[in-house]
């Protein structure tokens, strides 16, 4: 056996592959040669040719599955990814531990407790798994560059900006980033002027170090954030634009390959980087 046939390729299905993110995941599975997919599910897509859908021959017979509870059971993969809605995450992660497949989740909306229940079933089972607020490379460093200017600055907000199809708020990313910022400085705006909000909300949703979190819902976005700080005589502001979803995909196919080394949760893609 040459070194190439011995390397062996992971088998991932998809989950939401009818969606804006899973179609551009199943494309990048079909065009990886260490990937290889597994099933896809979608209950818009119930019966379909996978081969007509994505215009592509490499998947003879495949058919989209509506219940990935079946599709887990009968093709066994060795990952799921899963962009679906934050209603469902939840259930879809448990059902592929469940049925001893590692799930790398790009979905937002997962709680604190639930991450912490994922974690325990993983550990359980002896299962990596991952779970990613972005996949982008140039979102993660905005992450990790707003950890480190929160050392310095005692006033900051976040900004996040996604398109109105987005059922979650604040985005994932910023929750995140906030979480992140926390680990340098425990709180912010000390020295802010008492406030009352003349209409509710005005001054966004407020985390646990007293960072404001504004969300923006608007047609023409994808995903974008901003993080501001703010000193005296200046401001430093750290953007991040996706500009198309193609920027998330080299996260998710690395993500799909390292999962298979990980034991338990790994939340967030800068510690596999
Ligand atoms: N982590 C990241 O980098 C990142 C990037 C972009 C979007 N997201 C998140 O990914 C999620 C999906 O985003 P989108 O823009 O692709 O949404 P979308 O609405 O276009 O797609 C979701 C798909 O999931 C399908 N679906 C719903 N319930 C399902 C179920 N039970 N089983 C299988 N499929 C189901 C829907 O039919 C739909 O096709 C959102 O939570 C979004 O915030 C994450």
């Amino acid at each position: 056996m040459d070194a190439q046939a011995a390397v062996k390729t992971i088998r991932v299905a998809v989950c939401g592959a009818k969606g804006k993110m899973g179609q551009e995941v199943v494309k990048t599975v079909l065009n990886d040669a260490e990937l290889k997919l597994a099933g896809v599910v979608d209950p818009h897509g119930l019966g379909e040719s996978v081969n007509d859908f994505f215009g592509t021959a490499q998947e003879p017979g495949m058919q989209f599955d509506q219940d990935l509870k079946a599709l887990l059971a009968r093709e066994k993969p060795d990952v799921c990814v899963d962009f679906t809605n934050p209603d469902v995450v939840y259930p879809n992660t448990m059902a592929m531990i469940e049925a001893g497949c590692r799930p790398v989740i790009g979905t937002t909306g997962l709680t604190p407790e639930q991450l912490q229940e994922i974690d325990n079933a993983l550990k359980s089972r002896g299962l990596g798994g991952m779970v990613v607020p972005n996949f982008a490379i140039g979102a993660v460093l905005m992450m990790k560059f707003a950890q480190e200017a929160a050392r310095y600055f005692d006033h900051a907000e976040i900004i996040e900006l996604h398109h109105n199809r987005k059922a979650d708020a604040p985005s994932g990313t910023a929750l995140k980033t906030a979480e992140l910022m926390r680990q340098s400085q425990s709180t912010f705006g000390p020295t802010n002027s008492p406030e009352k909000e003349v209409i509710a909300g005005a001054r966004g949703a407020t985390d646990p170090a007293n960072i404001h979190i504004h969300s923006v819902r608007l047609p023409g976005y994808i995903a974008h954030q901003e993080v501001i700080f703010g000193g005296p005589g200046q401001i430093l502001t750290i953007r991040h634009d996706s500009m198309d979803r193609a920027c998330f995909m080299p996260g998710v196919a690395l993500s799909a390959k390292k999962v298979m080394q990980l034991q338990g949760l790994v939340y967030g893609l800068e510690h596999i980087l």
